[in-house]
């Protein structure tokens, strides 16, 4: 029986980050599970999206991985701590779950200068207040600045993301935030959907501004995390294999997965 590192997200958005998960960690296996079905969990309440991911956390459990990651940072920002918390404990007291935005704030401040950082996120993410928590605890000193981007997810789930259409919700959007925080240097993409636009949000930033993707950083993140682990590591299997999973029509999750993946998917269907 195969032991895997399970990856989730509402969507496709996780498999931006797991496409950097698997080119770092490629001897583990993988089970990749979007709960297309749900998506986007981007404006639903807290507790719809704690019961909706914890949900897709007993799946993981269930189709034996000790370790879930949650590729999303709204499931990250809105259910992650009840179910380390709460849940855990009582469903699974051995398994671990971890999420995107700890891993990230850890190390933004590596990046920026002015010490004035640009969250773009949902809608669920931005109100969640996660980032400014998070960041607050690692450095006090940076001045972080959110936008709710509630439109970006939809033009990427219906691939409209490279349209001339997108072009008007990427701009208001950043016009808004910059507007407000000209000294912001470092922009970061807070939703695992977003690098998926990254051509068009470098066309409306002044070129001095970076822009930082989390596949990388949460990567990295995992591949410290199963060394400091060997407890969690020990019970992982290692064959390199990796299932797709969707809660909805395996065809159309291949056809758009493969466009986040960078690579052919062949999924299945799934109800949790
Ligand atoms: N990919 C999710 C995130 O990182 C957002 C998608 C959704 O709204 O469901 O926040």
């Amino acid at each position: 029986m195969t032991r895997p590192i399970g990856i989730f997200d509402s969507g496709y958005g996780g498999l931006t980050v797991f496409r950097s998960i698997a080119e770092q960690l490629p001897q583990y296996d993988y089970l990749y599970l979007g709960d297309n079905s749900r998506a986007p969990y981007g404006n639903r309440s807290f507790d719809t999206v704690h019961e909706y991911t914890l949900e897709c956390v007993e799946w993981f459990f269930r189709m034996g991985c000790p370790l879930v990651i949650l590729a999303c940072n709204t499931a990250s920002a809105k259910a992650l701590r009840t179910i380390q918390q709460k849940d855990l404990p009582q469903i699974a007291p051995k398994n671990r779950v971890l999420g995107v935005i700890r891993p990230t704030a850890e190390v933004i401040g590596n990046y920026t200068k002015t010490r004035h950082v640009g969250i773009l996120g949902t809608r669920g993410t931005i109100l969640s207040n996660s980032y400014c928590i998070e960041i607050g605890h690692f450095y006090p000193d940076i001045a972080v600045h959110q936008q709710m981007c509630p439109m970006w997810v939809p033009l990427v789930e219906n691939g409209e993301h490279t349209s001339d259409g997108a072009d008007y919700f990427v701009k208001k959007y950043l016009d808004e935030l910059m507007g407000g925080a000209p000294d912001i240097d470092t922009l970061l993409l807070a939703c695992t959907h977003y690098p998926l636009l990254t051509d068009k949000i470098r066309k409306y930033l002044p070129e001095h501004i970076q822009i930082v993707a989390q596949g990388d950083i949460v990567a990295n993140s995992l591949a410290e995390y199963l060394t400091r682990h060997p407890e969690i590591d020990g019970r992982l299997t290692r064959n390199g294999t990796t299932r797709y999973f969707t809660t909805d029509d395996a065809a159309e999750f291949d056809m758009y997965a493969t466009m986040f993946r960078g690579e052919a998917v062949r999924s299945e269907h799934t109800t949790l």
